[in-house]
């Protein structure tokens, strides 16, 4: 089987990501109904966090060795990757002993990198330009709780930062409308936004929800930004989700957030007490998408 990696949303086809949201619902079902289920025994995987992750390395961790297999924690610092080892090299050691890596980092160059001289599978678990697996698990619990997502809705709000840019490749490849509300100095990259017709920028994010299905937001200040903080609240101040803008979106609307949350800033202290937010689910299907993403990258299509 030929490598693939999964750097960007793009780099899948359509019939391709449909396969692993249905196979994330299955892996989903089968958590739940206790099934145990190890086609991974005797796989491993690097996963290298060059910054902190509570729900990515969980479901990594978690879901191989659910899978039977074992995924090794690696962070920069206690490897010689903080040290200068290039990445060429890395990539070419990594791929003598593991089946399969998985790396966040704030340079989605070092990824491409990593994946161009990797022999094994890349996964991006999150660049400054692009968060592709939380879309697994966004687009899943979407379509868990609502159907199909091709022709819906979605408001993004804020930042126009990896989560947004990674959402504007979702409305490209589910053919969803994305509306996104970010203040000026804080637009996505325009060569982002223009790649598909799918998605428009809006100042308003009144009008940004108006007949949205999906409202989602991120941090105002993401890892690498945190000094920042003081201006960014002023900037991005009225740009918060509230109970009052999810009344301005559609009756079902459902709400996201790939958390971690900032109560009082990009989301109301009690909007994740609205029965519109579902961002437990949502995080849960971090874990399942994964799988799912880990099971087709190390042994192609299973059916479902
Ligand atoms: N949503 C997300 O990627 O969470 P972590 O940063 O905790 O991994």
């Amino acid at each position: 089987m030929a490598k693939q990696d999964f750097l960007s949303l793009l780099d899948f086809s359509f019939e391709d990501l449909n396969y692993l949201i249905a196979r994330g619902k299955t892996m989903r079902q089968m958590h739940t109904a206790g099934t145990t289920y190890q086609p991974l025994r005797g796989k491993t995987g690097a996963l290298i966090l060059q910054m902190s992750s509570t729900r990515t390395r969980i479901a990594f961790e978690a879901g191989f060795a659910q899978l039977g297999g074992h995924a090794l924690f690696l962070s920069t610092k206690d490897t010689q990757i903080d040290r200068g080892e290039p990445i060429e090299d890395l990539a070419r050691v990594l791929s003598e002993m593991v089946n399969i890596v998985m790396i966040r980092t704030a340079n989605h160059g070092d990824i491409e990198q990593l994946a161009a001289h990797a022999t094994v599978p890349v996964v991006n678990a999150m660049s400054s330009l692009l968060h592709p697996c939380q879309l697994l698990a966004d687009i899943q619990t979407f379509e868990e709780l609502r159907g199909s997502i091709r022709g819906a809705t979605v408001a993004f709000i804020g930042d126009g930062y990896n989560m947004c840019h990674s959402y504007i490749n979702a409305a490209n490849r589910w053919d969803f409308k994305l509306n996104i509300a970010a203040p000026q100095g804080f637009h996505p990259h325009q060569n982002i936004l223009t790649s598909t017709a799918n998605a428009r920028l809006l100042e308003d994010p009144y009008e940004a929800v108006q007949n949205a299905d999906l409202v989602v937001t991120d941090v105002w200040s993401s890892m690498g930004h945190e000094v920042e903080t003081d201006n960014r609240r002023a900037v991005f101040a009225n740009y918060q989700v509230s109970e009052q803008l999810l009344d301005a979106a559609n009756k079902d609307v459902l709400f996201m957030h790939c958390l971690p949350a900032h109560r009082g800033e990009e989301i109301t202290a009690t909007l994740l007490n609205d029965p519109r937010a579902v961002v437990y689910h949502e995080a849960g299907n971090r874990l399942h998408s994964q799988k799912a993403l880990l099971e087709f990258l190390l042994l192609g299509p299973v059916g479902y």
